[in-house]
């Protein structure tokens, strides 16, 4: 809620300061109920915020890093106001220069459900590459490509954009190995020169987010 660290809290708390609906809380480990219980510090009321998980969607910028912290890097949690920033965390990664959709959670559980590949979670992307993408590209990623380290990848959809837009492609994953798409088409010996991601499952990127900004779901 914006107080402090847990460190600081934690004080508060020994301290008295805090109360859960209207009795002063003296162990730090106390759970309450987001939404649903009343707590003060030094008697002004927190806002708790909704119950339940907080779950937004980030329109990624290139440029930054998908990380909870760097020394040097602006990261994801960098775009966030810190109330927010220090609750969640991002469900899965883009690379820096990668843009588009990245959902950032404090449910562990979906998270998980996101990226593991056990669950096979479609991730769209739309993709430019350095030269032209032949048509055959389609069956070699339906097949599954053999990457720089052999490891061969699931089934692909891979839709090649019109003649008005060469180079120009949307691919389907259901799994997201480091650098895949980008590995995918340097070994069919094509560069990636932009990559965004469209949708996660049933999830598209709103067309109103500009990057850099989010919102919650
Ligand atoms: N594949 C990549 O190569 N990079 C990303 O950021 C996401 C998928």
């Amino acid at each position: 809620a914006g107080v402090g660290s847990r460190r600081d809290v934690r004080q508060l708390v020994k301290q008295g300061r805090v109360a859960v609906n209207g009795t002063v809380e003296r162990d730090p480990g106390c759970r309450v109920r987001a939404g649903l219980d009343t707590v003060t510090v030094d008697g002004q009321r927190l806002e708790t915020g909704p119950a339940g998980p907080l779950i937004l969607m980030l329109n990624k910028p290139r440029g930054v890093i998908t990380a909870t912290r760097d020394a040097t890097a602006r990261t994801v949690l960098d775009l966030l106001p810190p109330a927010l920033a220090r609750r969640v965390f991002p469900a899965g990664r883009l690379d820096k220069d990668t843009e588009g959709l990245l959902i950032l959670t404090d449910d562990g559980q979906l998270c998980h459900r996101l990226i593991s590949p056990r669950h096979g979670v479609e991730k769209e992307y739309w993709v430019e590459v350095d030269g032209a993408l032949p048509g055959e590209l389609v069956a070699s990623f339906a097949k599954g490509i053999r990457l720089d380290d052999g490891y061969v990848t699931r089934p692909a959809r891979l839709a090649i954009e019109q003649a008005s837009a060469p180079g120009q492609a949307r691919v389907v994953l259901t799994e997201g190995r480091y650098h895949q798409v980008k590995r995918m088409f340097a070994a069919c010996g094509l560069k990636v020169t932009a990559l965004r991601r469209l949708r996660i499952g049933g999830l598209q990127l709103d067309p109103d987010l500009p990057p850099g900004k989010y919102r919650p779901l």
